[in-house]
């Protein structure tokens, strides 16, 4: 894909349904009892392979472009697939799925793209198997495949020493067929889209907050979910995009409509008020406990941020696109505690390097982050996505305001998170 300057961007934008919380709708409506209706459903190649998953687990699913209709079987009524399970390049459908797998009386196997089968499981592994799951990892590499066999779940106290809300979930998934109260401690609370959601299921959940910011949800095991009707809100991580698209491009002004601003994903609000964005919020409302706003984004001048701690969590899928922001902030932009970059679908310490090396911006990787000198020029050249959705569309964006055309290799990648982003984009500029 090939993108040219923008000298200004004007219009609304309405944003794609939450990717996270598109995936739960699916997995917990076909573990319920009854009909679960999901409307503003992600379209993307991600979720996708999530309906997928439970259609081969015997779920009837209708699927229509307005609305997606789940048959739940209730939380013993999957079956037993005929073949591998398919999850694509989706962390989210392997880590939550396995969850719900450990707790059924029949062996699935779970695999995905070389990027899905190079990532992590062993965070799952261990807490799931020490409930007394039944999964390892068939190449003994701590990756996908993943061999699930059945066992008796009994309840467990996880204490994660990552922020992965992806553990979190699938603990608290599998919890819900253990014996006793489940929990899991996370050094800093990750998005909590499975614990507001498995409360409207009907689902017994808790969550408290410690003093030293550690965080803990808690579940009980459950006879039953019931079906619901989910309205899904937009993707706070889509809508970055055109946020930053919106202060980086010179005179532009941007609606963003129906943005999902839950406080546990919305760090990067919190970061472009600190690198002085004007930015205003119309309409708020809340569904299901997910609160939402329009966001209103004017051109900006934007400063320099220290971004660590805490907050990381909150931001963790933004920092692609807040790398490229960062550059063109006035002052020195450091990004720490974020080490958890190194494993999502590229290593985006890296991925994030090598892009912005190659259009001319200062920028020094480090163990658990980067520091970005603001040089507020980039120039245009060829981008290697890696295959990495927000690492294509984040580049995009730099190639807005950047001094010649930018050429994103394999750019269709964006399906995985945003069909339509390029199309969605070129309707903005003028
Ligand atoms: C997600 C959690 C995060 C995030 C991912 C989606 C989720 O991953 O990066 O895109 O839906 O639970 P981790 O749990 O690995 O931090």
């Amino acid at each position: 894909m090939e993108i040219t300057a923008a000298q200004k961007l004007r219009g609304e934008v309405i944003i794609p349904g939450d990717k996270s919380i598109s995936h739960r709708a699916v997995m917990l409506g076909s573990i319920a009892k009854g009909t679960t209706e999901i409307t503003n459903f992600l379209q993307g190649a991600d979720c996708l392979a999530t309906i997928q998953c439970f259609k081969n687990l015997g779920i009837d699913i209708n699927h229509t472009p307005a609305r997606i209709l789940i048959r739940g079987k209730g939380l013993h009524g999957l079956k037993k697939p005929a073949d591998t399970l398919n999850t694509g390049n989706s962390g989210t459908t392997t880590r939550l799925i396995s969850g719900i797998l450990a707790g059924q009386s029949f062996s699935t196997i779970l695999s995905g793209d070389e990027s899905l089968n190079s990532r992590p499981m062993a965070r799952i592994i261990e807490p799931l198997n020490s409930m007394g799951a039944h999964i390892s990892s068939i190449n003994r590499n701590g990756c996908a495949p993943l061999q699930i066999e059945p066992g008796n779940l009994h309840s467990i106290h996880h204490k994660s020493n990552v922020a992965s809300a992806q553990v979190k979930s699938a603990v608290l998934l599998a919890g819900l067929y253990a014996d006793d109260v489940t929990s899991v401690t996370e050094p800093v609370l990750s998005r909590n889209h499975t614990e507001l959601m498995l409360n409207c299921f009907g689902a017994r959940v808790s969550a408290r907050r410690e003093k030293d910011g550690q965080a803990t949800a808690s579940v009980l095991p459950c006879e039953e979910l019931y079906g619901q009707k989910i309205i899904v809100p937009g993707d706070i991580s889509s809508a970055a995009y055109f946020i930053a698209a919106g202060l980086l491009v010179p005179e532009s002004e941007l609606l963003i409509r129906n943005v999902g601003i839950n406080p546990t994903r919305a760090g990067i609000l919190t970061i472009c008020e600190q690198m002085g964005a004007d930015i205003t919020y119309l309409n708020k409302t809340s569904a299901g406990g997910e609160p939402t706003a329009d966001i209103l984004v004017k051109h900006s001048s934007l400063k320099a941020a220290v971004i660590e701690g805490s907050i990381i969590p909150t931001l963790i899928d933004e920092i692609p696109i807040i790398a490229v922001m960062a550059a063109f902030a006035e002052g020195t932009t450091i990004i720490r505690d974020a080490a958890e970059l190194k494993v999502k679908e590229t290593n985006r310490i890296d991925t994030i390097t090598e892009n912005l090396k190659a259009m001319g911006g200062d920028i020094t990787p480090t163990r658990d982050g980067m520091i970005i000198q603001g040089a507020g020029v980039l120039k245009g050249t060829h981008i290697n996505s890696h295959q990495d959705h927000r690492i294509a569309m984040a580049f995009a964006i730099a190639g807005l305001v950047a001094d010649r055309n930018t050429i994103i290799e394999e750019s269709r990648c964006v399906d995985v998170s945003y069909p339509g982003f390029f199309e969605t984009l070129n309707t903005l500029k003028y």
